[in-house]
């Protein structure tokens, strides 16, 4: 079995490091995987360093699509997408997620017929003005395995109309739905103590036994509006009051800062001896700070959760989330970019630091599960 997976953007990178190791290590004899990047991201810190760290085979495509509009730059993807697929000719395209690779993916394939592995389907923010909701419904609606790694995932797909207890053969039309655990969850598990053992840097940022909190912000909802943008720094400040603050920054937030931000603001922000502001992190440093902070302020939707995996209590810089499980299970508050609401989320989990955390995430194996299932499909 052929499948060509496509991945652009650094939390599909990651995702596809779990994929790709159960290939390796269990279904090398059946399946062969051709890895096609975007080149959505491309600095070497949102790209480069996961390949490098994770063993993530090396993709056989780069289409080096870099930024763009969502227009021109999904155009370019579903043009070299589109080309690659008439070359390759697999049994099934593999996307993950919701960025705009996904969606390029999405069209490409199913205009030409190839089918379609939709891993992470089903989430809903229920909000449209988000780019990742239009990619996500457009790819589970074009889509002919969908795994959804959520209770919420799997009731929203049937609220769509997606039959549940539908035989094959599985197609387009007659798709079939999957609940599995979630692919972050394989790795979070995998890595974590290969980071404890391979990182410093908990140590390089003197952040042993130092109460700090983790945040990182990329959302465009909150970049590119800068009365939301200043909100979010100014809790961001009267927290580094108390405690310290890593801020691992991605490429838009670092740009829209300095436009985004009055001079006042960066100044403080700039010249604050407690938030530390620093250049994107690799996953295991990543999950090395996540693991070891007291809390974790995001707007990201794999940091949200790995927060949850590594049972620490979470401030999402949003109105809403796709994983409503970790707020209804009271482990992370809503508090948007909202400078009032953002304080009273940290008073209320430094008087109530949460406990229990239920394992809603699977087993730590959905992408041997998922490979099962795409095999026994070809089966059909
Ligand atoms: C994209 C995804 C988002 C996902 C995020 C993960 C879409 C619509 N958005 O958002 O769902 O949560 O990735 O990180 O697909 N840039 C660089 N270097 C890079 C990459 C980006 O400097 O390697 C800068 C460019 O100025 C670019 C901006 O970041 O214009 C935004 O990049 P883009 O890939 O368009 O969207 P993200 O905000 O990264
Ligand atoms: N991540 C990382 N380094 C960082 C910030 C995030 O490796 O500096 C990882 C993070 O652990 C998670 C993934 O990137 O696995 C999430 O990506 P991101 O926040 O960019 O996008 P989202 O999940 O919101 O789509």
């Amino acid at each position: 079995m052929k499948l060509v997976t496509i991945i652009g953007a650094r939390p599909q990178i990651i995702k596809a490091a779990a994929l790709s190791r159960a290939i390796r290590n269990h279904y090398s004899d059946q399946i062969q995987e051709i890895i096609v990047h975007t080149g959505q991201h491309y600095d070497d810190n949102m790209s480069q360093v996961f390949f490098d760290e994770l063993q993530i085979p090396r993709p056989d495509y780069n289409l080096h699509v870099g930024s763009a509009s969502h227009g021109v730059q999904t155009a370019r993807m579903t043009e070299g997408i589109e080309a690659l697929l008439i070359k390759e000719q697999p049994d099934f395209i593999v996307l993950y997620g919701d960025t705009n690779s996904t969606l390029a993916g999405a069209v490409a394939a199913a205009k030409i017929h190839v089918p379609i592995v939709h891993i992470e389907a089903g989430l809903r923010s229920f909000n449209k003005s988000m780019p990742e909701e239009i990619n996500r419904i457009v790819c589970d609606h074009c889509s002919t395995l969908l795994f959804t790694p959520t209770k919420a995932g799997l009731e929203n797909l049937k609220h769509e109309g997606f039959p549940i207890n539908n035989g094959g053969p599985y197609t387009i039309d007659n798709p079939k739905v999957y609940h599995c655990g979630d692919i972050m969850y394989d790795n979070s598990l995998y890595f974590a103590d290969i980071a404890e053992e391979k990182t410093d840097i908990i140590q390089r940022l003197k952040l042993a036994d130092k109460p700090f909190i983790l945040a990182t912000i990329h959302r465009d909802s909150n970049t590119d509006h800068p009365e939301r943008l200043s909100a979010i720094f100014k809790a961001l400040i009267q927290l580094s009051k108390e405690c310290q603050v890593v801020l691992p920054l991605h490429p838009r937030t670092n740009k829209l800062l300095k436009t985004n931000l009055d001079e006042a603001l960066q100044n403080q922000i700039f010249n604050s001896t407690n938030i530390n502001l620093i250049p994107p992190v690799s996953f295991l440093e990543i999950i090395a700070l996540e693991r070891h902070a007291q809390l974790v302020m995001t707007d990201s939707g794999g940091v949200q959760k790995e927060a949850y995996f590594f049972q620490k209590p979470g401030i999402i810089l949003r109105p809403e989330t796709e994983w409503v499980e970790i707020v209804e299970t009271g482990n992370a508050i809503l508090a948007n970019a909202d400078e009032g609401r953002i304080m009273e989320a940290w008073q209320h989990f430094k008087n109530n630091p949460p406990t229990k955390f239920p394992g809603i995430f699977g087993d730590g194996y959905a992408a041997e599960f998922m490979l099962d299932k795409i095999i026994s499909c070809k089966v059909l």
